[in-house]
């Protein structure tokens, strides 16, 4: 038998770093959604992706999120997007830094800057991947959420590298469009009631853009949707064939009630109608959800009311977490998935995942806390 003494050191380091990971106990698969509470990927560290959204492809998921740590800077970005991949829903392979700040501090990406909410499409006309997100700039002239930048960049791999293009306000010289009579849509110009002027003071700089998301549309056409007009308004804009930049075509988002002050915009379309879930604006504290209903993205949009049920703290605060994405369960067009981050600013990489299913009730869509729940054993009621 061949003594220890003569394995070479690497060899010995080899079977010692194999014999670890044996020992490491493996990590139990999940068969259900816990929200709010501590989510392990598959490794057994927890989730690090808030704010996040979905890309479904190829048959995988892939959810995109801030990557936060401990403590005060934690609502800074340290890191940048954090990648997981799954294709079950529940459990998620950590599949690293999709988009990474940069160390230089000419980038706008430069480590310190605010990078949230973070979301990604495939397109299919260039075979790449591209991601948009809310940037504040790490900087003094542009202190706090004063920025307000879109971000965009690419990838050839749905996990990235990620390659960051440029960070912009948006559509500066461009009035939007409203829908006219015939369904036709009218170029708005100059002062449109627009109180207190945010939007003709941005008019040549470019709009402002805060809480995100991308939206594909079944009509084939990707959106972009933004808090705007110090968040007083969400604006609507459609992306460019490759989904690098916009068209010139945007809108306002006009409804019956709640119009203003809109943060966390997720959309998902059902039946013929497009449905948007958003929140307040009371930074890291939830608030009250809201729920709107339009047949088209350009609108108007009608209110459906706050779609929480339960006692008043779980209606009031959302359950306790903020709108983030809707995805649309696998293998069904009619079933969603609401998606929020309960956040906890004194200490954000300990923010959690609220994942719940959506339910209808006289035809609007409903959230309902579940202790637990399984994509199989959707919880009624759904589907009226
Ligand atoms: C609420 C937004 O939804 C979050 O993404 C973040 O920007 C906080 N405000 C900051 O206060």
């Amino acid at each position: 038998m061949k003594k220890l003494s003569t394995q070479s050191p690497r060899r010995a380091a080899v079977m010692a770093a194999a014999l670890a990971a044996c020992a490491t106990p493996t990590v139990a698969a999940l068969r259900a959604f816990h929200p709010g509470e501590a989510w392990n990927d598959t490794a057994g560290n927890v989730i690090n992706a808030h704010g996040g959204g979905i890309l479904h492809y190829n048959g995988w998921y892939y959810w995109f999120g801030e990557d936060k740590i401990a403590g005060p800077l934690g609502n800074t970005a340290q890191v940048g997007v954090h990648v997981y991949a799954s294709r079950d829903l529940y459990n998620w392979t950590d599949r690293g830094v999709a988009l990474k700040v940069s160390n230089d501090p000419r980038s706008p990406i430069h480590k310190g800057c605010i990078l949230e909410r973070p979301k990604a499409l495939y397109n299919a006309r260039t075979r790449r991947f591209v991601m948009w997100f809310h940037l504040e700039l790490n900087n003094k002239q542009k202190p706090g959420y004063s920025a307000a930048l879109a971000g965009v960049a690419v990838a050839e791999e749905p996990t990235g590298p990620y390659r960051f293009l440029r960070a912009t306000r948006l559509e500066a010289g461009v009035w939007p469009l409203a829908p006219g009579s015939g369904g036709r849509l009218k170029r708005l110009r100059g002062a449109m009631n627009s109180d207190p002027k945010f939007l003709e003071r941005d008019f040549r700089g470019g709009q402002m853009s805060r809480d995100m998301t991308l939206f594909d549309a079944p009509d084939g056409q990707a959106w972009l949707i933004s808090s705007s007009e110090e968040n007083r308004y969400l604006h609507f804009y459609e992306l460019n064939k490759d989904y690098t930049g916009l068209t010139r075509r945007w809108t306002r988002f006009h409804a019956d009630k709640f119009e203003h002050d809109n943060e966390a915009p997720a959309l998902f379309f059902r039946g013929g109608n497009y449905y948007l879930i958003t929140s307040g604006t009371t930074g890291w504290a939830p608030n009250p959800a809201r729920c709107f209903r339009s047949p088209s993205m350009w609108g108007p949009w009608k209110y459906l009311g706050n779609p929480c049920r339960g006692v008043t703290r779980q209606v009031d605060t959302t359950f306790d977490s903020q709108s983030t994405f809707v995805l649309a369960a696998p293998g069904s067009h009619n079933k969603f998935i609401f998606m929020a981050d309960r956040w906890r600013p004194e200490n954000p990489i300990d923010g959690r995942y609220v994942w719940l299913p959506i339910q209808w009730e006289k035809g609007k869509p409903i959230l309902r806390w579940q202790k637990s729940w399984t994509l199989r054993g959707w919880p009624k009621p759904n589907g009226r």
